[in-house]
């Protein structure tokens, strides 16, 4: 009799979770917070999923190799400023950061970072928080370097940082670390061609035959990095910085 009224219960607390959340009760908007213990609770799954996916993870001993952070400030500047910040961000670059929710947090803020979890963070993203997965179309060797960039982003003034960004290019410059075949699965050895293109489809602010030239003799190194794995380099190559 006793476990019979549980079942009840049960049942028809189940019943008005599902009218709940399947009749539009529940509000998805973005501007409306989660309740605080929500937001804890998302967090701590969060944190316990980076932590047991990156544990296995081999940080590069190179990270704070000034020649090699550097290399990331075009890829930060065109793919992660507006949400993580800049030194250089002026309030109206701040517009699409001020309406995400969860808040992306502040890079230009000294924040404890473990580099291991921000590699594994970068390249698989953070579901249904605006986090993307930037692994599906760059390569592991160009995700060390944003990490190698983000330690050193609160140590950079507004002036360092502008000259940084007009010194080593965007993501789509060779070297910097975008996949063969533009990130549409082509990792072919023989994706030479493709490559040049995926360069000079409208990102590259070379004319379309001289990116292709200077792509040229890139392929082998980047096909290989493209074997994706979370284990990394340790030593950076020469081809990657731009010329
Ligand atoms: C569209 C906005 C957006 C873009 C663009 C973006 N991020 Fe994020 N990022 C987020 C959000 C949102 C979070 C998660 C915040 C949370 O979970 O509380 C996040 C989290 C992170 C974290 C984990 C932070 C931590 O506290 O450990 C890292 C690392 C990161 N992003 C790096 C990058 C890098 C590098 C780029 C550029 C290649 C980038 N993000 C581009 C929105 C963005």
């Amino acid at each position: 009799m006793k476990i019979n009224k549980l079942i009840i219960i049960a049942g028809l607390g189940l019943l008005g979770v599902a009218i709940f959340f399947l009749f539009g009760f529940y509000n998805i908007a973005a501007s409306d917070k989660h309740w605080k213990i929500t937001e804890w609770g998302l967090a701590q799954v969060r944190d316990s999923s980076i932590t047991r996916a990156s544990a296995d993870i081999v940080v590069p001993d190179n990270l704070d190799d000034p020649q090699y952070f550097v290399q990331a400030a075009g890829n930060y500047n065109a793919m992660c400023s507006s949400c993580h910040l800049a030194p250089n961000s002026d309030a109206g670059e701040q517009e699409l950061r001020t309406g995400l929710y969860p808040q992306p947090p502040d890079f230009t803020q000294a924040l404890s970072h473990d580099s291991a979890r921000m590699f594994w963070v970068i390249k698989h993203g953070l579901k249904m928080t605006g986090m993307p997965a930037w692994g599906a179309s760059h390569s592991d060797e160009a995700t060390w370097k944003l990490v190698a960039f983000i330690r050193q982003l609160p140590t950079l003034d507004k002036k360092q940082y502008s000259e940084l960004v007009a010194k080593y290019g965007g993501s789509h410059m060779p070297g910097g670390g975008h996949m063969p075949g533009g990130g549409h699965g082509d990792t072919s050895p023989h994706g030479e061609a493709a490559q040049g293109q995926s360069h000079s489809d409208g990102h590259s602010k070379n004319s379309p035959g001289k990116a292709e030239a200077m792509t040229q003799g890139h392929g082998s190194a980047e096909n290989h990095e493209n074997k994706a794995t979370d284990t990394p380099k340790s030593k950076p190559h020469g081809h990657s910085a731009p010329h």
